[in-house]
């Protein structure tokens, strides 16, 4: 019999709101952010960060802009409570952010934790139990109004233990642990219960927590369970609501979005995502989000290689590649279509509108990527990331239908390599087979003159060492050229098309011209660069002729 029995699961317990309103709500603004990493994240870690690690990861989480960081549990932890003393009585705390340590609410803790804070200008202290069913019942085996007494309990401490410090400005914080889990009504309950205690106002407001300890259900349930919360319960005007969810279901991120969009005011996370068993909420995705919505994040993530540096050096973790807006793949395209669609949209976007290129929902270069890695070419690309590369390294804009030539070439040759091609093998393989085809018959002088809107030609061909001196004439030099060509070699030819552009600004810049023939029946295109465009055009129509003699010869 399979051990796969989904039986053994019951649906986490939601309360129908008929009313709810956060479907409709937007968020307009960041939230205050709070940083977990230095406890949550660091407690997660099979080896906790060593003094320098956490050093690195305080500052650079300075540098980004986080004003609230929690930095471990002192009462529990000795090398917590040393970082805290370094962080104060070094004065590596900036006048902005505001220290939180973490503690359970027994009293020989709470007193230690005071202790390890003395001296700072303001801090959180932030206090916790669980309150969930499955918590009260197999853990603790307290009833409902034994988890609310040990609550208080430490809320009281708390008051007490900070009335003995009055140097320091305190902020008290209560999570209800587990909360996602806790019937909602009691969660309501328990918090009026501290907030009885700590009597705060809307000049110095206290902290309420709720975290998914577990996350547990679909992001509208949280979300329900928050919009519930702030309605019911008691001063919510001087209670600060913050969000501590966890991913256990993927959708920390999300559940932090809804959870804003309910009405709270905060979000506790981690850079990246690290934290206990699938992690915190990610800081950097969801700030992310909104700086994608034109909602500025109030936290400078343009260096993002920088976080991914500093984080895999204290976490030891990796980065996904395809993690959210920072990953290395992330803004790279291999398909065909998609490609196509970003190079079109790119040439569109002007500077001074929004944003607005299919599949990139950033403009990459914002978090310092530059368009290089946009647009990647495997057997699963097509013409438009080919012409991409080319126009981007090279300066090169090929015509449609060479693009759909050469992306051919590309694929046979990805196919045969079973892998990326580079920017400069697509190159290669573009000159190899319509610049250079062998190059047996060369263009080594010519001479043009024109007269009463016909061009005549004498141009000299090289045509493996002998020269041959060919006349023509007709509208333009291509025309003139192809005719003498015919009525020296005796093929019959026909231009299908033709295009050239100038590589650089500079008068003196390079023309390229690209052309497409019938020769006797066959379709043939060339390429050819020169300073001069009407040397570029016809030197391009012997490389296509080259080319029909190569493939010919081959047949
Ligand atoms: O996940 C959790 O519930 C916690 C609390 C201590 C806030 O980390
Ligand atoms: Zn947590």
């Amino acid at each position: 019999m399979s051990t796969f029995n989904h039986r053994k699961y019951r649906p986490t317990p939601a309360l129908p709101m008929r009313s709810r309103q956060w479907p409709d709500h937007a968020i307009e603004h960041a939230p205050i952010w709070a940083s977990v990493d230095l406890r949550d994240g660091n407690q997660a870690l099979l080896e906790p960060m060593n003094v320098t690690q956490k050093r690195r990861l305080w500052d650079l989480l300075v540098k980004i802009g986080v004003k609230e960081i929690e930095v471990g549990f002192p009462s529990a932890s000795q090398p917590d409570y040393d970082f805290v003393r370094w962080l104060i009585e070094e004065d590596r705390i900036p006048e902005d952010v505001t220290v939180q340590v973490l503690v359970q609410a027994r009293e020989s803790l709470i007193k230690r934790t005071f202790e390890a804070l003395r001296g700072a200008r303001r801090a959180i202290v932030h206090v916790y139990n669980s309150t969930s069913t499955v918590q009260r019942e197999r853990v603790f085996g307290r009833d409902r109004a034994g988890i609310k007494a040990i609550a208080v309990e430490g809320a009281g401490m708390l008051q007490r233990e900070a009335a003995r410090f009055p140097e320091t400005e305190w902020v008290f914080q209560y999570s209800p642990e587990s909360f996602s889990n806790t019937e909602w009504d009691y969660a309501v309950e328990v918090c009026d219960a501290v907030t009885a205690v700590w009597q705060p106002t809307p000049d110095k407001p206290c902290i309420i927590n709720l975290p998914a300890t577990v996350e547990s259900s679909t992001p509208n349930v949280f979300a329900d369970q928050v919009e519930y919360f702030c309605r019911q319960v008691a001063r919510r005007d001087a209670i600060i609501v913050s969000l501590h969810t966890h991913n256990d279901r993927g959708t920390a991120v999300a559940a932090a979005e809804l959870g804003l969009m309910a009405g709270a005011d905060r979000v506790e996370g981690t850079l990246l995502g690290n934290g206990e068993r699938t992690g915190n909420m990610d800081i950097v995705t969801l700030a992310m989000n909104l700086y994608s919505q034109g909602v500025d994040p109030q936290l400078d993530l343009s260096n993002p290689d920088e976080i991914i540096q500093i984080y895999t050096q204290c976490t030891g973790l990796p980065v996904h590649p395809r993690h959210p807006w920072i990953g290395e793949l992330v803004y790279t395209a291999f398909s065909g279509s998609h490609q196509d669609a970003i190079r079109k949209c790119l040439h569109r976007q002007t500077a001074d509108e929004p944003w607005q290129v299919a599949y990139l929902p950033i403009d990459p270069r914002d978090l310092g990527r530059d368009y290089q890695a946009i647009i990647r070419v495997n057997s699963q690309s097509g013409k438009g990331g080919v012409a991409f590369v080319l126009e981007r390294d090279y300066g090169l804009t090929l015509p449609r239908w060479m693009q759909v030539e050469l992306a051919q070439i590309v694929q046979r040759e990805s196919e045969t390599h079973s892998g990326e091609i580079g920017s400069r093998r697509i190159h290669e393989l573009f000159i190899e087979h319509f610049a250079n085809a062998g190059d047996p018959v060369a263009l080594t002088g010519y001479r043009l003159h024109r007269e009463h809107g016909v061009d005549s030609i004498e141009a000299q061909i090289s045509d493996n060492g002998r020269v041959d001196t060919i006349r023509g004439s007709g509208e333009g030099a291509i025309e003139a050229f192809v005719d003498a060509w015919t009525a020296t070699y005796g093929n019959h030819i026909n231009v299908i098309d033709y295009t050239e552009h100038s590589m650089g600004e500079a008068t003196d810049a390079e023309a390229v011209a690209y052309v497409q023939l019938n020769i006797d029946g066959q379709r043939s295109a060339g390429v050819a660069f020169d300073r001069d465009t009407v040397s570029a055009s016809m030197r391009a129509v012997l490389a296509a002729l080259n080319r029909a003699r190569v493939t010919r010869a081959a047949a």
